[in-house]
C-alpha cells in the first residue's frame, strides 16, 4: 500500500531558479505513473523531493496520508534508480545490492537470502561476485534494479533509468521493467523524456514543462484528447501538424480559414469569436496524401521515409507551414511532387493560439 501525494510541490535553486512550481499530484497504490517533460522541466528535482535528496522550498509530499518533509530519506521507505546507476565501484555486486540492507542492520542471513532471491529475479545471481566495470550496462543497469528492489520499498522512483542502454537492450528492458513492477505491485514514478516509454510504460502519465504540470491522464486518453498544444505535439511522433489560422463567421457558419482554404467547422466546436486566432492540429496519420475531399492543402514533397512498415512524408504546403504525413510503407514520391493534403475533420484538434488550451 503507498500513495504518494505533491500538494502545490514547489523549488526554487538559490532564490532565483523556480525548477518545480506548484505541482499537485495525487499517485495511485499501485500505480505506474511517467513524469515526462522534455530536459530541464523540472523532473528529476521532483524525485529528488520525493526521496528527500533536496530540501522543498513549498508545498508537500505524502506518502500514505502522511507529510514526509521533515522525514530523512531513509526512513520513508522509497527506493530510486539513477540514471548513471551510481553504483558502488569497489564492491561487487552482491556488496552493491545488499548495502542498504547492512546499513539498516538486517540481519547476515537474512541479507543473504535476499541478495540471492532479487538477483535470480533479474537474472544477475551468475555475476553476484563480479564488480560493477565487468558488467555491460545493461547488467549495471538490473544491479541498480536490484538494489531498490531489495530494499522493499513502498514507492520506487525511476530516474530516466533506461537512457544510457542502446535503443534494443532499451526496448527489451522496458517490457521486462513493467512486467516486474506488475510483478511486484508496488507504487512507481518513474521519469523520462522519452514518449516512447511514456506511452508503453504508464498507467498514467504526466505532462510537465517549465516547472509545471500540465495534464495528467491515461496514455490514449491523452493522446486523442491532449488538453494543451504542448501536449498534442510532445505525445506522439512524429509530432502533430500545426495549421496556424483564423476563425470566420459567414453565412451563418463558423469556418477555420488557413490562408486561402477555409473548412466548415461544422458546428463540432464552441467558437463564437470570428477573428481569434487558432491552430488546427492533425496527427500524421490522420492526414489523406491526395485528398479527395473538395478542400485541402496545397503542399509539395520535401522528403519522403520509408520505414518498412509505413512511410512517413514531409512536405511544405505553399505559406511555408510545414507537414508530415504517415502511409503504408511502400509510398514513394519525388522530392517537389505535388501533394493535396486532407484530414478527417473529425480527427482535427482544435487549440487557441494564445493561450495553446484546447477548444472543445
Ligand atoms: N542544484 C541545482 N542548482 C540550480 N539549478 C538547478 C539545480 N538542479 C537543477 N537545476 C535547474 O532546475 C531546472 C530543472 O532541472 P531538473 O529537475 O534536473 O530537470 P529535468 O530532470 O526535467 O531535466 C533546470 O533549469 C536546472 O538547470
Ligand atoms: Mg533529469
Amino acid at each position: 500500500m503507498a500513495e504518494v501525494k505533491l500538494e502545490k510541490l514547489t523549488k526554487v535553486y538559490g532564490g532565483k531558479v523556480t525548477a518545480v512550481d506548484a505541482v499537485d499530484l495525487e499517485v495511485r497504490d499501485n500505480e505506474f505513473l511517467v513524469l515526462v517533460g522534455p530536459s530541464g522541466c523540472g523532473k528529476t528535482t521532483i524525485l529528488r523531493m520525493i526521496a528527500g535528496l533536496e530540501e522543498i522550498t513549498a508545498g508537500s509530499v505524502a506518502i500514505d496520508g502522511v507529510p514526509v518533509n521533515d522525514v530523512a530519506p531513509r526512513d520513508r521507505n522509497v527506493a530510486m534508480v539513477f540514471q548513471n546507476y551510481a553504483l558502488y565501484p569497489h564492491m561487487t555486486v552482491r556488496g552493491n545490492i545488499a548495502f542498504g540492507l547492512k546499513m539498516a542492520k538486517v540481519e547476515r542471513h537474512v541479507i543473504e537470502h535476499k541478495v540471492e532471491d532479487t538477483s535470480r529475479l533479474l537474472s544477475i545471481f551468475e555475476y553476484l561476485d563480479r564488480k560493477p566495470r565487468e558488467l555491460s550496462g545493461g547488467q549495471r543497469q538490473r544491479v541498480a534494479l536490484a538494489r531498490a528492489i531489495v530494499k522493499q520499498p513502498k514507492v520506487f522512483l525511476f530516474d530516466e533509468p533506461l537512457s544510457n542502454l542502446d535503443a534494443q537492450l532499451r526496448t527489451q528492458t522496458r517490457a521486462e521493467l513493467k512486467k516486474l513492477q506488475q510483478q511486484l505491485g508496488t507504487t512507481a514514478v518513474y521519469v523520462t523524456h522519452d514518449r516512447t516509454e511514456a506511452m508503453t510504460l504508464g498507467d498514467r502519465i504526466a505532462v510537465m514543462k517549465d516547472g509545471r504540470l500540465l495534464q495528467v491522464d491515461q496514455p490514449l486518453a491523452m493522446y486523442h484528447k491532449p488538453a494543451t498544444l504542448f501536449v498534442a505535439n510532445f505525445i506522439g511522433t512524429p509530432g502533430i501538424n500545426q495549421f496556424p489560422g483564423q476563425l470566420r463567421h459567414a453565412h451563418g457558419k463558423f469556418t477555420f480559414r488557413h490562408h486561402d482554404l477555409e473548412l466548415d467547422l461544422h458546428h463540432r466546436y464552441k467558437v463564437n469569436e470570428p477573428g481569434r486566432e487558432v491552430v488546427l492540429a492533425v496527427r500524421p496519420e490522420d492526414m489523406e496524401l491526395e485528398s479527395s475531399r473538395e478542400k485541402g492543402f496545397k503542399a509539395a514533397v520535401d522528403l519522403v521515409e520509408q520505414l518498412g512498415g509505413e512511410s512517413l512524408i514531409y512536405a511544405t504546403l505553399a505559406d511555408g507551414t510545414k507537414a508530415v504525413v504517415r502511409t503504408e510503407g511502400n509510398v514513394q514520391y519525388d522530392q517537389g511532387a505535388h501533394l493535396k493534403l486532407g484530414f478527417k475533420p473529425e480527427a482535427a484538434h482544435l487549440f487557441d493560439a494564445a493561450t495553446e488550451m484546447r477548444i472543445e
